[in-house]
């Protein structure tokens, strides 16, 4: 399958010091930019409120102002996206794949200001800022090609002589497609080139935290060619978004990344739909678990463990929460990995030495803050690593790491630089895998071992979409770990995968006696 589909992105090399001197150079150029975000109704801007958005690295830096969608605007948006729905349904598979190429290429082409834009607005650090446009890029060039190996012709199927069936696909109608702060590049874009390849026309709803960065890959995407009104941009509030444009009849379809409560609200007002019944694909949290047993390499093991608990300060749905370590080396990986932690550096996500930037907002300090009180008093403090001087207009959160009990101890999903630690005895296998069953999530998980029955019987036993064996447990690449969990993880298909589109289109047999 794919047989075009050939490179993902290269991005930059930061160990070449002249490519690392390009970002910082495009960082310095446009450190005080004033951004600014509105509804692009035809690719025309609409007024309406107007909020600041500040740098979460230092809350007294602004770095633009987003402007929500009015009610009439969002009447608007789905009139015309609905209108466009009518050529774009029919538009060649070939023509829409190709403006996602064009699309592609204006991403690396303006690699360095979505880079810049996404460390102010996002508080991503370089390396992460970095990964993102190669994502992005990826997912417009492998739904493109998906979408020509897919749907470029009708599937011929056998009947008997002198009858003709075929199966056609199409768009479903449109897509509102509804992103987090956390990927504003990648999963912003991915979402909007998954729907557009199959066909649909698309409300792209970014979060509001983050944008400016999704407004300003909008406008590549209506550079590279894709017809201003078959996308469309509303930024919106939570309550208009809940109360006018979900439970609109004009939505054929959503595609959601965020919390497993939002997907379930979304899913509520959907199923009031009267004339359709209109599918979410959604893509949600977890409470990522890494099984570590005693034949595991440590040095390795901690490793990955920091990665895939700290980078992005914990704030990927993929990330590591909770390490069952066995009882016989978990001192030692204890220890190791509070050595590690102190050479962690935290701060200012615009210098390439940062490791964890900020948290997105205050807001988002605030479940993390209460949970470390509970902790404090429920479970053992092992580590917390002190925040350097000088961060205090910032939203951050020093990564801890905390010991449990049991993986129970655990209710809901800890967003941030916070890695738990449970001991298990090499007997109690079984109870470790019905345990991360039952919390109901089922995103990624991480196994250390060597030896190959252990591995197998995780393997099996879990109820997980993606599963990392002796490796870090992050940054799935698209076209080659698709990515996507199961339960209270989301619905499924998988980002990045071979079936991500079929889910965005409908199936039309036509039989025909020739
Ligand atoms: N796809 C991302 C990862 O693998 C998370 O959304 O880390």
């Amino acid at each position: 399958l794919f047989g075009e589909w050939r490179l993902n992105s290269s991005g930059l090399n930061l160990a070449d010091p002249e490519q690392l001197e390009s970002v910082q150079q495009s960082l310095d150029a446009l450190a005080d930019k004033h951004w600014t975000a509105m509804p692009l109704i035809n690719g025309s801007p609409s007024s309406g409120k107007e909020r600041l958005i500040v740098n979460p690295y230092d809350n007294r830096l602004t770095v633009g102002s987003v402007v929500f969608a009015e009610p009439a605007a969002i009447d608007e948006a789905l009139n015309e996206a609905s209108q466009a729905f009518t050529d774009w349904r029919l538009c060649p598979v070939a023509q829409r794949a190709g403006y996602l190429k064009q699309a592609a290429d204006l991403l690396e082409l303006h690699r360095l200001e979505l880079v810049s834009l996404c460390i102010r607005e996002g508080g991503r650090t370089i390396k992460d800022a970095l990964a993102e446009v190669r994502e992005a890029v990826d997912f417009c060039r492998y739904y493109a090609q998906s979408a020509v190996d897919l749907f470029g012709e009708p599937v011929r199927l056998p009947g008997p002589t002198g009858e003709e069936n075929r199966l056609y696909h199409y768009g479903r109608g449109v897509y509102v497609c509804i992103s987090p702060w956390n990927f504003p590049i990648a999963i912003f874009i991915g979402q909007i080139a998954a729907a557009l390849a199959a066909g649909n026309t698309v409300i792209a709803k970014p979060a509001s935290q983050t944008a400016l960065t999704a407004m300003r890959c909008i406008r590549l995407l209506h550079q590279a060619g894709i017809p201003e009104s078959v996308l469309q941009f509303l930024p919106v509030g939570g309550s208009v978004f809940g109360q006018q444009l979900l439970p609109d009849p004009r939505v054929a379809g959503v595609v959601f990344t965020g919390s497993t409560s939002t997907a379930q609200f979304i899913n509520l007002q959907l199923a009031q739909h009267h004339q359709a019944i209109v599918p979410l694909i959604a893509e949600t949290g977890g409470q990522n678990v890494l099984i570590a047993d005693s034949s595991a390499l440590l040095e390795q093991l901690v490793q990955d463990a920091m990665v895939s608990a700290f980078n992005s300060a914990g704030q990927r749905c993929s990330a590591l929460r909770v390490l069952f370590v066995q009882e016989d080396i978990a001192d030692k990986t204890i220890a190791m990995l509070i050595g590690a932690m102190q050479e962690l550096t935290v701060g200012n996500p615009g210098v390439y030495q940062t490791d964890i930037g900020p948290i997105i907002d205050h807001a988002a300090l605030t479940p993390l803050t209460a949970h470390l009180s509970v902790m404090q008093e429920q479970a053992q403090l092992l580590y917390q690593l002190p925040l350097p001087d000088g961060l205090e207009q910032g939203s951050f959160f020093p990564p801890s790491l905390i010991e449990l009990r049991s993986l129970s101890q655990l209710t809901q999903e800890v967003f941030g630089p916070v890695l738990h630690v449970v001991r298990y005895r090499e007997s109690e296998l079984d109870q470790v895998i019905a345990a991360v069953n039952a919390t109901g999530y089922g995103l990624t998980l991480g196994i250390h071992s060597r030896i190959d029955a252990v591995v197998n019987t995780i393997r099996q036993g879990v109820k997980v979409g993606n599963i990392y064996v002796n490796r870090n447990m992050i940054g799935a690449v698209v076209g080659v770990q698709p990515f996507g969990g199961t339960g209270l993880s989301g619905t499924g298909p998988k980002a990045g995968g071979p079936d991500y589109l079929r889910r965005f289109v409908i199936e039309q047999t036509v039989a025909t006696n020739t």
